[in-house]
């Protein structure tokens, strides 16, 4: 049966270059997920919606192993361009009806994930399968409630306005909730969220070359017509903000890990 979430294939030539960590950064982000989780070198872990492996390659000189799940196999292709000795295995799946056997891994990670699964909860039910008793899943996101000095919320509102809420064209969890929907859905938070701040560099004329190239996943679905009205309205916020679309602009962004056992 074809999935009915939402696979990357088309967002593998660009993923790395627009969501990839500031160079040495991630380095910091798998140290992260290794400290919340309190995994070692023993540890054997799964990751749901593996990607290029942004998050699992920099986490596993942490870890035992891990083995990563995606729906597109350009992703996974990727991630093995990219990979040298780091123990990391992937599979073809979905993440609703994994292809592994239950209870086998310490530990499960999960990040920017859950909002493209319309059925997230199945998902959910089969990440707790795939922990043994006792496992974690360790949820990562981007909190961009804690980002300061960035121009682009001005120009996001300018877009929302126009054409509606760009995270109400996820199919899944909303983003909005990605810090309290696995609490909601009786999953217990363990341990202390950590999180990492770091400073990204960019000048506003690369935020809108972003959003005329639809590199984020919202607009994928958008008609033609939607998306040259939002354009439209964030190129004209851009002058009545005086935002000088060449200046580059240094913000901080910070992402953060918490973990949760499975509901009992
Ligand atoms: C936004 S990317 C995140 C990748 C990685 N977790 C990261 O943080 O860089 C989401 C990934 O999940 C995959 N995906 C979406 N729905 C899926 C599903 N139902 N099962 C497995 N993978 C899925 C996509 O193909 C894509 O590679």
């Amino acid at each position: 049966m074809p999935s009915d979430s939402v696979a990357f294939d088309r967002a593998v030539d660009y993923y790395d270059d627009t969501r990839g960590f500031p160079s040495g950064e991630e380095k910091h982000i798998g140290a992260l997920f290794a400290r919340v989780g309190g995994l070692t070198s023993a540890s054997r872990v799964f990751e749901v919606g593996i990607g290029t492996g942004r998050i699992a390659l920099p986490l596993a000189p942490h870890v035992g192993q891990i083995v990563g799940v995606d729906l597109a196999r350009p992703m996974l292709e990727r991630l093995r361009a990219k990979q040298t000795t780091e123990p990391v295995r992937v599979i073809i799946g979905d993440a609703t009806a994994l292809p592994l056997y239950s209870g086998k891994f310490d530990a499960a990670v999960a990040v920017h994930i859950f909002h493209l699964i319309p059925r997230w909860r199945d998902a959910l039910r089969e990440v707790a399968r795939m922990l043994r008793p006792g496992g974690m899943l360790l949820s990562g996101w981007n909190d961009k409630a804690r980002r300061l000095g960035n121009y682009d919320d001005v120009l996001w509102q300018a877009w929302d306005d126009t054409v509606g809420n760009r995270h109400d064209h996820h199919p899944g969890v909303h983003p909005d909730q990605f810090e309290t929907f696995l609490a909601d859905s009786g999953w217990q938070p363990v341990n202390e969220m950590l999180e990492h701040y770091y400073t990204i560099t960019r000048t506003p004329q690369e935020f809108l070359l972003r959003l005329e190239q639809r590199i984020w996943s919202s607009m994928w679905t958008m008609p033609d017509e939607a998306v040259e009205r939002g354009l439209a309205a964030v190129r004209d916020a851009m002058q009545r903000h005086q935002i000088d679309p060449h200046k580059v602009v240094e913000y901080s962004a910070c992402f953060k890990v918490q973990a949760f056992l499975p509901p009992k």
